[in-house]
């Protein structure tokens, strides 16, 4: 298990004979990074102290894979299915990959005393660029779930030179008024399966409190006002996912038409239920791998078996559309694009 390893990035360390402090620094950021294989980290910032824990070395030139979380889950609990299969391993090696956790969601986190104000979701974007500047990262890839999409979203929208792509599980780009609340509640109950999935993950969540601070807190979400054509939208490929029939359908469905068509494709899932990262990890490690290809940092050769299964007898399968071409819930039937660029519709195999 990773250990929780608390460093202050005010820490100063005495410089050896002859070091300038850029080589200290240099020194000291890689040996940091070296030991960083599964290693949790602490680091303060003006909204209260965040974890993340590290897993692979950073390549040059690439940028860091950087997940966020949903609610009533840690980033264990909500990636290591999709990080620990076999195929997303090729994929992974090269990049070194971020896990952040929402204040408290960490394993064996304290109760936050009673009054504690829980940061808003804007305020726990606004945490991201001191983990970046501790590990001197100065890109990432974001992948988010729920409240941790629209997080990354919020972030990309205010450094979005710092985001080079984004896969963003059952966003909600909407603020929640009571209306969208009570449909929420009777869409829910159409969902037994998903209700139940939820229920087991919360009732043995060691830290319910926490877990309802955070709710409430991605329960005054601000809109993310995303304009298809203003200035308000993500500048960089954005690969939306939802299970087909769950309940984020709709709200992901709006988000891909408020974004921008030739930057976005809107991945859904049949056979996947309400968290498709846990639940079909395979077709969104296809997926991502598309995705990351499309911004040039896999190289081809590694895309045979992609490549294979677009001939293949698919019984369980996914679609990729871009903005432009879909708003609705239809499956498409045609071929693999292995491009990963927006604009095309793709299958990928289970
Ligand atoms: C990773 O390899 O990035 C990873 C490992 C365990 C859990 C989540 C991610």
């Amino acid at each position: 298990m990773a250990e929780l390893q608390e460093v202050h990035i005010t820490e100063e360390k005495p410089l050896l004979p002859g070091q300038t402090p850029e080589a200290a620094k240099e020194a000291e950021l890689a040996a940091r990074i070296l030991l960083d294989q599964g290693q949790t980290h602490s680091v303060e910032t003006p909204y209260g102290s965040v974890t993340f824990t590290v897993y692979g070395t950073p390549k040059p030139k690439r940028p860091a894979i950087f997940t966020y979380h949903d609610v009533g889950l840690n980033y264990k609990t909500c990636f290591k299915p999709l990080f620990d299969y076999g195929d997303m391993q090729e994929i992974i090696k090269n990049f070194v990959r971020v896990h952040v956790e929402a204040p408290g969601m960490e394993e064996g986190a304290p109760v936050f005393p009673l009054g504690y104000q829980y940061p808003s979701l804007d305020q726990l974007a606004d945490m991201i660029p001191a983990i970046l500047q501790y590990l001197n990262f100065s890109t990432i890839i974001g992948i988010g779930v729920g409240a941790g999409a629209y997080i990354l979203s919020r972030f990309a929208l205010l450094n979005p030179d710092v985001v080079e792509g984004l896969v963003l599980i059952n966003i909600d780009c909407n603020a929640k008024g009571w209306m969208d609340w009570a449909a929420h509640k009777e869409e829910l109950s159409g969902h037994s399966e998903l209700v139940q999935q939820y229920r087991d993950i919360i009732m043995h969540a060691p830290n319910l409190e926490n877990i309802e601070l955070f709710w409430n807190s991605y329960n005054n979400r601000r809109d993310l006002n995303f304009e298809r054509r203003g200035d308000t939208t993500l500048k960089c490929p954005v690969m939306l996912v939802v299970g087909d029939q769950a309940p984020y359908e709709d709200a992901v469905v709006e988000c891909n038409s408020k974004l921008d068509p030739t930057k976005t494709s809107f991945l859904k899932m049949a056979d996947s239920g309400g968290q498709p990262q846990l639940t079909q990890p395979g077709k969104l490690t296809e997926a991502f791998k598309y995705f990351v290809q499309g911004m040039g940092y896999m190289a081809s050769s590694c895309m045979t078996r992609l490549s294979r299964s677009r001939t293949a007898s698919l019984t369980s399968r996914a679609s990729i559309d871009s903005g432009r071409s879909r708003t609705t819930s239809q499956s498409s039937e045609s071929g693999i694009v292995p491009s990963g660029s927006p604009g095309h519709t793709m299958e990928v195999s289970s």
